[in-house]
């Protein structure tokens, strides 16, 4: 098959090792990928996020096969685009993608779904959410309804904070996206994300993760689009696993189903956890990154078969080939990330490092300059490893950061701390 993979990050360059290794992969194309994914794959500039464009990039290079990496293409119905054309496609429709785009249509489906989940309001208007907000106190959860790169969720633990997130949103800090706002109860408990294959009806779980999505050392910092993780999260038990896929995300796949707007693609659940009850924070209808990386180096080839599978609507017959083992990633940022950042620092030691089943350093923001590596985002590097135990691949990890000669950039060095 000849694979054309959309994105250009670590979660993308995770997504294009475990593909190339499949024997039925005989092409890959990343587009428009990144410094990395060009020593695996070949890298096409491509906007990704422009359907028309794809779809005829796609024909041109008989592609019979496309996964989409990131949520903006997928809101912006390059899927749609691609399936319209005949060509198959693993990521959901513009109007399954809702899940992620609108959290007061998430909230809508686990009503009518049973999903359990914070209860909530929504409001367009100032006044009565700060009425609502009087009413129900802090510690509260205040949300911009739409998609704000992460930073429309205030979790309130004083009640002005809460009015202050109202005044921020309605006076347009989220632009389009907070227009409309989610009111909700502040959840206690644990956090961990659950993964999940769908082709429409069918669902199959390829594994949880945990992020750390504070810049700084113990859960410290401004929030970030993720400083590492590890999988599988240890909290996430057999038992909770198995409610969470009976009692949220079945029935969700059911309501998408009945709505005429199956999802096909990867439900990324952000689930809070107390006393063994899993409840519903998020979705996200793609990978997580930097979480991909730690699913991709555990689950290896058969990605390829299982995301096939989803797009195909097979995923009844599909199975997951289990080890008994544990993964985790160290996210290398550019000095100043998440704040403003330089880029083209040069990035030395990449050469010296084990690249193998157990061992990887997938690259995120990077480019090629002058034959050297160099920075070129804020999240640069993915150092990942595999071992037996989450200890065995957190002491990889950091073995293999020890290696890597970046003085433009940082790490944390305590991933994984919750779990050991
Ligand atoms: P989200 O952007 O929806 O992932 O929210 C960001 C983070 O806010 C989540 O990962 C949670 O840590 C926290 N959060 C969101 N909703 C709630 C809630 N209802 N109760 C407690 N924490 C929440
Ligand atoms: N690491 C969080 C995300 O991908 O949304």
């Amino acid at each position: 098959m000849n694979i054309l993979i959309l994105g250009s990050g670590g979660r993308e360059h995770s997504l294009a090792w475990a593909v190339m290794q499949n024997p039925k992969c005989d092409r890959l194309i990343v587009a428009p990928g990144n410094a990395g994914i060009a020593q695996i794959a070949d890298c096409a500039a491509l906007d990704i996020e422009n359907g028309g464009a794809v779809v005829s990039f796609a024909e041109e290079n008989a592609i019979d096969f496309v996964i989409v990496g990131p949520e903006a293409p997928l809101a912006a119905g390059v899927a749609d685009r691609l399936r319209e054309a005949g060509v198959l496609v693993f990521g959901p429709s513009a109007a399954a993608a809702q899940l992620e785009a609108s959290k007061s249509f998430t909230k809508e489906i686990c009503d009518d779904s049973g999903a359990p989940t914070a209860e909530y309001a929504r409001f367009t208007e100032a006044a009565p959410a700060k009425a609502y907000i009087r009413e129900q106190g802090a510690p509260i959860v205040v949300k911009a309804d739409g998609l704000a790169a992460g930073k429309g969720v205030i979790v309130a633990m004083e009640e002005q904070d809460a009015l202050d997130a109202i005044d921020d949103m309605f006076g347009g800090a989220f632009g389009g996206a907070g227009a409309e706002v989610v009111i909700e109860e502040f959840m206690e408990g644990e956090e961990a994300s659950l993964f999940v294959l769908c082709d429409g009806e069918n669902i199959l779980s390829i594994g949880s993760a945990q992020d750390h999505k504070r810049v700084g050392e113990g859960d410290t910092g401004p929030n970030t689009g993720g400083m590492g993780a590890y999988s599988p999260a240890p909290v996430l038990s057999a038992e909770i696993e198995a409610r969470a896929m009976d009692e949220i995300i079945l029935p969700t796949v059911a309501e998408m189903k009945r709505r005429g707007a199956p999802f096909q693609g990867v439900l990324y659940a952000g689930l809070m956890i107390k006393e063994g009850q899993p409840r519903l924070v998020e979705y996200n209808v793609r990978f997580g990154d930097p979480e991909c990386q730690v699913l991709m180096m555990r689950l290896g080839a058969q990605v390829m078969d299982l995301l096939h599978a989803a797009a195909e609507g097979r995923l009844d017959k599909a199975r997951v080939n289990w080890a008994d083992d544990h993964a985790l990633t160290i996210v290398m940022a550019a000095e100043g990330y998440p704040g403003s950042y330089e880029k083209g620092s040069v990035i030395k030691g990449l050469d010296n490092l084990p690249e193998d089943s157990k061992n990887m350093v997938f690259h995120a923001g990077t480019k090629q300059s002058d034959g050297q590596v160099v920075s070129a985002g804020g999240r640069v590097l993915n150092v990942t490893a595999r071992g037996d135990s989450l200890q065995d691949a957190r002491d990889q990890a950091y073995a293999m950061v020890g290696g890597i000669d970046w003085p433009g950039g940082f790490f944390r060095s305590d991933i994984g701390w919750r779990a050991l």
